[in-house]
């Protein structure tokens, strides 16, 4: 087994920071050593097969994004990144984990849908890859499907109070469900938007001759988060179900979820880079000489980027750090302009719903250490061990000890990062990052033991990822 020591390093986790080697045997971390050891009176790093000089960096648990949906059937078309492309690009940025959404629609068996999706990951992932269930038709058959999911590793499942006619649960689906979750443990992950009323709303603004990409965000108000968060938290209460709120861009949908936390009950929320960063003016607004108003399709996302004017970005980046938002993942959905997102060019209502961020999530949320806004401890926690805590991969994954899976990424604070779609390693005609400039650079990516990304070369396979068959949640009481 070869083994790898990461030397003069500042080792980062959720509770503290210090110089450290880190030793890596085989795929496992060995050992976290005062710098510079011996061990039986030899350096040890004279007896590894390989050293990494960490000096001046940040050596830090492998990152965790908890909300993917690599090739997702989705608006009429797949999402554009493959198993193989996407977790690619996530170990570009320091990404060594993914949890995929395994879909189950109306009429067909969570066990085909689950099935489906070992399918499309099996061999093909560069990184280790768990799923989370979709449950799109709560029906009797579902219903006693989900009791079985545990024991296959898959410990939480998404419903949709969103997308009728594709994904969507009724109040009574989404009991019957969640009387499920409080059963089994099953966590449940919930995409509160009220999409009957948005649904009409849309028609509104389009029978307006209002069609641009802008309307999408217009007809999403943040009514229809905070209302569906609300009632989704009561349910959830009613039945005692563990909730956690995925994609949560309004401010007032955080107040929510802070205001039950508050009550001492058991629910939490995700945001992603884009509600942190963009907004409906600048982004779904945007026009350009290739597309004129259609430019703004590139950051059509559900829930949608909220008004820079009304403060959300202030409010989410206080949330992360007052934990009222526990997590960030990206909802990594991507779709190119040509061919996927123009198919809603006449219609916003037709453009596939996605932005693609799976690459750079790990550097814009450095972005929050370079500006204050949070600590370094913190961007571990929320990119790493609490995303390995929720979803029952802690101890394995999220945290550098011995016994861990070796998944450490070496970050370089003094290096620089350019975004851009000429460079990115997404299956993507643009990036909704574009020319975003990161104070930051992933130098080095290890993955199980396997040093995957260095010196700007990748140096993985397909098919070095695993399944991750995960435990139950650490946050369920
Ligand atoms: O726009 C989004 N979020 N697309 C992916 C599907 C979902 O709702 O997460
Ligand atoms: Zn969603
Ligand atoms: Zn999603």
């Amino acid at each position: 087994m070869a083994t790898t020591l990461i030397t003069g390093g500042t080792v980062v986790s959720a509770t503290g920071r210090g110089e450290a080697d880190v030793l890596i045997d085989g795929e496992t971390i060995a050992a976290v050593l005062a710098p510079g050891s011996q061990l039986l009176g030899t350096d040890v790093a004279a007896s590894v097969d390989t050293v990494i000089d960490a000096t001046g960096k940040y050596v830090i648990p492998g990152g965790i994004d908890a909300h993917t949906h690599m090739e997702l059937p989705f608006g009429g078309t797949n999402a554009s990144d493959t198993f193989e492309t996407g977790t690619r690009a996530a170990a570009w940025g320091g990404t060594t984990s993914i949890i995929d959404f395994a879909v189950q629609r109306y009429g067909e068996r969570v066990q085909d849908g689950l099935a489906a999706w070992h399918e499309k990951a099996a061999g093909n992932c560069a990184i280790d890859y768990g799923f989370h269930q979709i449950v799109g038709g709560v029906d009797d058959d579902s219903l006693a499907a989900m009791r079985g999911l545990v024991d296959e590793g898959i410990s939480s499942f998404k419903l949709f109070m969103a997308y009728p006619g594709v994904f969507y649960s009724d109040d009574a689906q989404v009991l019957k469900a969640m009387q499920v979750s409080q059963e089994t443990g099953l966590l449940t992950m919930m995409h509160a938007e009220n999409g009957p009323a948005i649904d009409v709303l849309a028609a509104q603004l389009a029978d307006a001759g209002k069609k641009a990409p802008y309307y999408h965000g217009i007809a999403r108000a943040w009514q229809m988060e905070e209302e569906a968060t609300h009632r989704a938290i009561m349910l959830a209460n009613l039945t005692g179900a563990p909730l956690y709120v995925v994609h949560v861009s309004a401010k007032q949908a955080v107040d929510q979820l802070a205001w039950a936390r508050d009550q001492g009950w058991n629910v939490f929320g995700e945001t992603c880079p884009q509600y942190l960063y963009l907004s409906l003016e600048e982004q779904l607004g945007a026009f350009s000489e290739e597309w004129g108003q259609f430019e703004g399709a590139k950051w059509v996302c559900s829930t949608p980027l909220r008004s820079s004017r009304d403060g959300h970005q202030h409010h989410m980046w206080q949330a992360l750090r007052t934990n009222d938002i526990q997590m960030v993942s990206t909802d990594h959905c991507p779709f190119c302009m040509k061919g996927q997102k123009d198919l809603g060019l006449d219609d916003f209502r037709a453009i596939p719903n996605g932005i693609g961020s799976v690459e750079h999530r790990m550097d814009l949320m450095y972005q929050g250490v370079v500006t204050g806004k949070i600590t370094l401890e913190r961007w571990v926690e929320l990119t790493s061990t609490t995303p390995a805590r929720m979803f029952g991969l802690y101890g394995r994954k999220g945290v550098i000890q011995p016994g861990a899976d070796g998944d450490v990424v070496v970050y370089d604070p003094n290096g620089h990062t350019r975004i851009s779609a000429a460079s990115h390693h997404m299956n993507m005609d643009h990036s909704a990052w574009e020319g975003f400039e990161i104070d930051g650079h992933v130098d080095t990516v290890i993955s199980r033991g396997k040093v995957v990304v260095d010196g700007g070369q990748y140096h993985g396979s397909k098919g070095d990822g695993r399944f991750l068959k995960r435990g139950l949640s650490q946050y369920l009481i």
